[in-house]
């Protein structure tokens, strides 16, 4: 059985997330943190993995951004834990740019 095209919603222009930032969106019923890097845009489940933190505002660098609350580490393009504090994966949703916007995955 073949399962359903993603749905794409736009949450803001690509040029209001300049790179090197970070910024969350309400995508259906979730919210989703964005990140514009170098190597491109990644999306994670804003909550942290840990114990809720907004990975949004956490510190972020080359691929892996790290939570403000209590230090735990993950890489942006797989949601996989990085650094000394392990924790369990974050969630990673698909992120696209058409037209000029930031498309990320509904679920
Ligand atoms: S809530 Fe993110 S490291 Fe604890």
């Amino acid at each position: 059985m073949d399962s359903p095209e993603p749905k794409f919603v736009p949450v803001a222009r690509l040029a209001d997330l300049p790179l090197g930032s970070a910024r969350a969106f309400e995508v259906g019923r979730k919210l989703v943190a964005v990140f514009h890097t170098a190597e491109g845009l990644f999306a994670l489940d804003d909550h942290c993995p840990h114990s809720g933190g907004p990975l949004s505002e956490g510190d972020l660098r080359s691929d892996v951004v790290t939570c403000r609350w209590h230090g735990a580490g993950f890489r942006l393009s797989t949601g996989r834990s990085a650094g000394a504090m392990r924790c369990k994966p974050a969630t990673c949703f698909s992120v696209r740019v058409h037209d000029g916007w930031i498309e990320v995955e509904e679920r």
